[in-house]
């Protein structure tokens, strides 16, 4: 092993290539990621390998993965900072992934609260990729040796069995993974339903209103935030029990900077009105150089597929020297 003296912590995270991009994925995951590319070495992932846990129309598919990819780019990932790669371009990780499978029990693989969840929404489609997701994670971040995975509290219990699954491995064999913390960002939102704010902002929301996608148009925007719910003392004053007001002062607070007394003094004695539109305005400018970036790239394929293929080069040989690692610790004969 080389001396980790120069070596900065390795992050990795990956979201899903899955149609739209919310303000939710950008405010809680996304923007934090931009921001640790200085101070480790990240690597980022389009998880397209999860996706088809759920049955994808081919074209569609195809389009929504080149899309992620360049709206990550538009929202800060830098290719020359970070590894920035798409997942089934990296074969190590459908291979490490059935290696993983046969050292993760049954029984875990049936707590995970996802799984159930998912298992109860897509009943007709309770496939052994959705119950084997985790461990397909698990093998994601061992790959890379990672120190740190910034999740929401969503993926916890994943990485919990990743860590679970890295200490099984390591006390079978020698120490072969490092075992991966949870990274909790210092500035993190968790971005509720714009109609509905007990729940979490998501593209899959029945109700569009109660998300805002990256690539909605200004109008789209400012429309939403306008109908968005709160509650009847029309007071903007950051308190329990008013969810609503709480997750447009979040969302606020994230894309001007501004702190919450700060926020509660702007708007001292004006109405939600006024509140909502600021809100909607605030997010529209934010969003506005992340998708005039976005046309940019998108319109320039072959950018797009120099950065990922660059990507899963360099992702491809830090994640072939640890799976063949593990091939030899296991005892598979070497095929040369
Ligand atoms: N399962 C994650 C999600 O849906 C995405 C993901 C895949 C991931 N592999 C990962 C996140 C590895 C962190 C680390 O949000």
């Amino acid at each position: 092993m080389e001396a980790n003296t120069e070596r900065k912590p390795v992050i990795f995270s990956a979201i899903q290539p899955s149609g739209t991009i919310t303000l939710g994925n950008y405010l809680g995951a996304l923007k934090n990621w931009v921001s640790l590319q200085d101070e480790y070495d990240c690597i980022f992932s389009l998880a397209d390998l999860h996706t088809i846990t759920v049955r994808q129309e081919p074209a569609k598919f195809r389009k929504n993965t080149l899309e992620a990819y360049a709206l990550l780019l538009a929202c800060g990932i830098d290719p020359e900072k970070s590894i920035f790669f798409i997942q089934s371009h990296v074969s190590a990780h459908a291979e490490l992934a059935w290696v993983l499978n046969c050292y993760t029990q049954f029984g875990e693989l049936s707590r995970m609260t996802q799984f159930k969840d998912k298992a109860a929404k897509h009943a007709d489609n309770v496939n052994a990729g959705l119950f084997a997701y985790p461990s397909l994670m698990a093998a994601d971040i061992l790959l890379y040796q990672a120190d740190l995975v910034p999740v929401g509290a969503d993926q916890k219990q994943h990485l919990e069995l990743t860590r679970n699954i890295a200490e099984r491995f390591n006390s079978a064999y020698s120490p072969t993974f490092t075992v991966p913390d949870g990274y909790i960002p210092k500035q993190g939102a968790r971005v509720m339903s714009l109609q509905d704010p007990s729940r979490k902002m998501s593209k899959s929301d029945e109700n569009a209103n109660g998300y805002v996608a990256l690539l909605d148009p200004p109008e789209v925007v400012m429309k939403k935030f306008k109908r968005a719910v709160t509650d009847s003392d029309a007071c903007v004053k950051y308190a329990e029990g008013k969810d609503g007001v709480n997750n447009l002062m979040g969302i606020y607070a994230c894309v001007t900077g501004k702190s919450y007394e700060e926020i509660e003094q702007e708007f001292q004695g004006r109405g939600y009105g006024d509140f909502k539109t600021a809100v909607g305005e605030a997010v529209v400018e934010h969003l506005r150089p992340i998708q005039e970036r976005f046309q940019k790239y998108i319109a320039d394929k072959a950018y797009l597929e120099q950065c990922y293929r660059n990507g899963a080069e360099r992702a491809g040989r830090i994640a072939g020297r640890t799976l063949a690692k593990v091939m030899k610790k296991i005892g598979f004969l070497p095929a040369r």
